[in-house]
């Protein structure tokens, strides 16, 4: 399911042509509508030009943060994939900022193309079978529980640990009096400050808008979009990467992080899917302090929806792997902070725990440390994931240095 969207980011040149182009419809075969005629094309394109604008200017500015000094860029830097410029596995906020998150900060480039949460999700990509439950998939966040980009928003500017407003009035009230005040007004009515609800939904909606700006959010201009394109070669690590990749036998990272164009569509390298991948618990999260609190993605404590569904337990969003190379701390937690322990983790999981969990004092290992015993059926053990202590890893260390040169490839921003 490719979101209508994506397909005009696409296709530029059709977008592009002149409305002049369009020869008009004989008033004969024109069937009345329900409601009025859109606007001209011109118009519409004008005006969402203009609501990017304010979304980008209201995306960069700490005036919507009862701080006052953070703006949804000091998370999501666009430096870094629109994800957080130090390696914290979680980022300040609070009206002083002086409380912490409880998450990593996804990146939010390609974020747009996330189908609305679906506990039962059917795709219809030209390599899925559409008769195929996927099971829970999509919203946003680490756990979906935000249907659209717009929904999503509401979060941070709320949250009393990030940018931490005391209402949706409080951010109104600040904005009636500040510099985008004025282009509010034009894009959205000259009274629009006079309903509190109707300012904030602008607010949303223009910060929506700027996330699904293509050029910016979803640029397709990575060494691998040129590879596919027919423009350049891999290296010969970078093609063993891809290979090992796509290998069901071997990374089968595919498997989630789909990697080949489907039929209407450049690869995103994520199927949006919630599943449990166990990754250790991490001290450095002032939450994981209590031994008894524990984040179980889709069945809560953020999520509370799903909160009697104990299958749901572990399971979180899989990300997409563009731009990937440019974070500093990766999964739900943040507790890997190099490309290369990410995959590595995949690779020894079974078969070297003591790498990655702790030992307690009995000498064993602490396997899935962050999820209570009664979830690990939840656990994914599809390879590369599988196999008993000792075993062989599906990817050796130089194979997965391989896969992290392939990973490489997935930068935007690519030159020749
Ligand atoms: C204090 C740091 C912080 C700030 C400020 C912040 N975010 Fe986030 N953002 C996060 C974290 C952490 C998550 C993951 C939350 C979760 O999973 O519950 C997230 C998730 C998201 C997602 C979901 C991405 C996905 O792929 O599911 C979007 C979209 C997003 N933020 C946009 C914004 C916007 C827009 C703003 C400004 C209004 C903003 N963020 C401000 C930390 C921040
Ligand atoms: C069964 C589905 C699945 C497979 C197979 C899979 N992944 Fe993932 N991947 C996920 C999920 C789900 C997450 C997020 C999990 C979490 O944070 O708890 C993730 C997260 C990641 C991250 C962290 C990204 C970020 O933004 O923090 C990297 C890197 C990654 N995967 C690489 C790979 C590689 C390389 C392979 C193959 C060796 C692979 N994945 C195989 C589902 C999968």
């Amino acid at each position: 399911m490719i979101p209508l969207r994506f397909l005009c980011a696409l296709l530029p040149p059709l977008l592009a042509a002149p409305a002049t182009a369009q020869a008009p419809r004989p008033a004969a075969t024109r069937v009345a509508l329900p409601w009025p005629d859109p606007p001209p094309v011109a118009e519409s394109r004008a005006r969402v030009a203009a609501i990017t604008a304010l979304g980008r200017d209201l995306f960069f500015d700490p005036a919507l943060s009862a701080s006052g000094r953070e703006a949804c860029a000091t998370c999501h830097d666009p430096r870094f994939g629109f994800s957080p410029s130090n390696a914290d596995p979680v980022q300040p906020g609070g009206a002083t900022l002086e409380q912490v998150g409880t998450r990593a900060v996804p990146s939010l480039s390609y974020a747009q193309f996330s189908p609305a949460f679906n506990e039962h999700y059917y795709e219809s990509d030209e390599d899925g079978d559409g008769s195929v439950d996927a099971g829970p998939t999509g919203g946003f966040t680490w756990d979906g529980r935000a249907s659209r980009a717009r929904d999503q928003a509401r979060l941070p500017l709320l949250a009393a640990n990030e940018m931490a407003n005391a209402s949706p009035a409080a951010v109104v009230t600040r904005l009636a009096a500040g510099p985008h005040a004025a282009a509010l007004r034009a894009l959205y009515g000259q009274d629009v400050f006079t309903d509190t609800t109707r300012a904030f939904d602008a607010v949303l909606e223009a910060l929506e808008v700027f996330q699904q700006d293509p050029a910016t959010f979803a640029p397709f201009t990575s060494k691998y979009d040129a590879w596919l394109r027919g423009q350049v070669q891999l290296t010969a690590a970078e093609d063993r990467g891809r290979q090992l990749f796509e290998d069901p036998d071997k990374g089968n990272c595919a498997q989630c992080h789909k990697s080949r164009p489907a039929a209407d569509s450049l690869p995103l390298f994520t199927d949006f899917g919630l599943v449990a991948l166990g990754v250790p618990r991490n001290t450095a999260i002032p939450a994981n302090r209590d031994p008894g609190y524990f984040d179980l993605g889709l069945c809560g404590p953020e999520r509370r929806d799903l909160a009697d569904h104990a299958e749901y337990c572990g399971l979180f969003k899989t990300p997409s792997l563009r731009n990937v190379a440019l974070r500093k701390s990766f999964f739900h937690n943040g507790v890997i902070h190099s490309l290369h322990d990410a995959v590595a983790f995949y690779a020894e999981r079974d078969v070297a725990p003591q790498r990655w969990y702790p030992t307690g004092p009995d000498g064993k290992v602490r396997k899935f440390d962050d999820l209570p015993a009664q979830y690990w059926e939840n656990v994914n053990e599809d390879p590369p994931f599988g196999g008993a202590p000792g075993d062989a890893p599906h990817l050796s260390p130089a194979e997965v240095d391989d896969v992290v040169a392939f990973l490489q490839t997935l930068t935007d921003g690519y030159k020749p």
